[in-house]
């Protein structure tokens, strides 16, 4: 029997990757001139794929024709300097193309042999990051893909390290604070704590978890016999850019025996920050840190990061026997959740290889500049502006005179959704003590004054309506 060669239009791939490259070219250089969000509904985008995968193929130039004439205006403009929503980022070109790259060498970064220069690579990563958190030489990072995973991969060994298991798995408890990412709830669910196991810890200010409390619930555990395991501390929450307290964590984490994790999945970039240390002092004292680099640090999805201070707790919680894989000692398999793993470290190492750490630096800094301009400028314009912003989160809140409570509260979501409906900008509003408010997060390396100048007139001139009742 004879099997036809697949036809992979070997021949047509200089002309291919050539179409491709224009395209690469222009999703960077015509990023303004498309619209932040795009104008079709669902039903429409969802209109134009059906049906689309058949038999026979279209073959590669069709297909990129797709991408530009159906995939390119019918995406969000994340990249785009007026995108001040969620924790997306612009991608940084070298780490963008490093992706091509990986998937036609397709290494299985699962293990060093089957991916000896692009694992060696993703090593250089994990030292570094190892040194911006302050952590020990001897602490070890994994790539994961993101930062709900590398919450998750914390929790695991965080348990693996408490030793609590079975009778006494339900006694273990976390502490996390009322403003921490949701993930870490979720993450806690699956090492099987159950709601109830979960404790929530006030905050104070913005969104600083009350460290008082932690205190007083930790003790009160303690002496009623059940067994803290972990507590998780956020530097940079997600929806006001709060900081934790990390040194007074860290010591009472260390005075009770409970495993500190830091999450820094978006605040994490601003360590790279001198004059911002400071506000980050106990974070090297964490037994675990999540970073995201594919939020602040400006590398495409999915690339989170997790750095243990202890690895053999991770080898611990993971590793198994696998006769058929030619095994290393530093094999990834064996001290986290994945088994084959995309090689998203060698597209860190390649974005921060070409651009450097300042090219990250310095739109940090101009992130959070511009952050702090943005709510001067909503101040003048008579919104609330929500205090002590250090981060680039800006959250701003308008009340007409007169207005009942519960309209203020669904003015905020007419104003953000106003604007992006424009699709000439796009953010979201989070709720804050009870209230909403527009949230702005700038994370992003085109973003520049006057950007900032046309959110303000965008968001300015959405106030009028309501309040004049056009
Ligand atoms: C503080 C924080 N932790 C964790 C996450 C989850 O990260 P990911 O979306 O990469 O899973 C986020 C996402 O925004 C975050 O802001």
């Amino acid at each position: 029997v004879s099997h036809p060669v697949p036809q992979l239009e070997l021949d047509a791939l200089g002309a291919a990757s050539q179409q491709a490259a224009r395209l690469f070219e222009r999703i960077y250089l015509q990023l303004e001139q498309r619209p932040v969000a795009p104008p079709a509904s669902a039903a429409q985008v969802r209109t134009l794929f059906r049906d689309s995968l058949e038999d026979q193929g279209v073959g590669m130039a069709r297909a990129l024709e797709d991408f530009e004439t159906k995939v390119l205006p019918h995406s969000m403009g994340i990249a785009h300097p007026l995108y001040m929503g969620l924790v997306n980022s612009s991608p940084l070109p070298a780490a963008a193309l490093a992706d091509s790259l990986v998937s036609a060498l397709n290494n299985n970064a699962g293990a060093f042999h089957a991916s000896p220069a692009m694992t060696a690579c993703e090593e250089e990563v994990c030292r570094s990051f190892v040194r911006l958190a302050g952590l020990p030489a001897s602490a070890a990072g994994m790539v994961v893909p993101g930062g709900t995973f590398a919450n998750l991969q914390a929790l695991a060994i965080a348990r693996t390290a408490s030793r609590l298991t079975g009778a006494e798995l339900p006694l273990a408890r976390l502490y996390v604070s009322e403003a921490a990412h949701f993930s870490i709830a979720r993450a806690a669910r699956v090492v099987g704590l159950s709601s109830e196991q979960i404790i929530r810890i006030p905050t104070l200010g913005r969104d600083a978890m009350d460290v008082g409390a932690l205190r007083a619930r930790l003790e009160r555990d303690r002496s009623e016999g059940l067994r803290p395991m972990a507590v998780a501390a956020t530097l940079g929450t997600t929806g006001t850019g709060g900081i934790d307290p990390l040194a007074a964590i860290a010591e009472l984490c260390s005075r009770h025996s409970v495993w500190f994790h830091v999450d820094a999945c978006y605040g994490g970039a601003a360590l790279l920050l001198p004059e911002l240390r400071g506000r980050f002092v106990g974070v090297e004292r964490a037994d675990s840190v999540a970073i995201d680099p594919h939020k602040w640090f400006f590398i495409p999805m999915t690339a989170g990061l997790l750095l243990v201070r202890e690895p053999r707790y991770a080898r611990e919680a993971f590793d198994e026997a696998a006769s058929y894989i030619p095994t290393e000692e530093a094999d990834a398999w064996r001290s986290g959740i994945p088994t084959s793993r995309r090689a998203s470290g060698f597209v860190i190492w390649m974005g921060l290889r070409a651009h450097g750490w300042s090219t990250v630096r310095e739109a940090v800094r101009r992130n959070i500049a511009l952050a702090r301009r943005l709510e001067q400028g909503l101040r003048a314009a008579g919104l609330e502006i929500l205090p002590d912003g250090e981060l680039s989160v800006a959250c701003a809140r308008w009340s007409a005179e007169g207005l009942s409570a519960e309209a203020a509260e669904a003015l905020q979501g007419e104003i953000s959704r106003r604007v992006c409906e424009s699709g000439r900008a796009w953010f979201a509003t989070v709720r804050h003590r009870g209230r909403s408010w527009l949230r702005f997060n700038l994370v992003n390396l085109h973003v520049q004054t006057h950007h900032v100048d046309r959110m303000l007139e965008l968001v300015t001139s959405a106030l009028t309506p309501a309040q004049g009742g056009r």
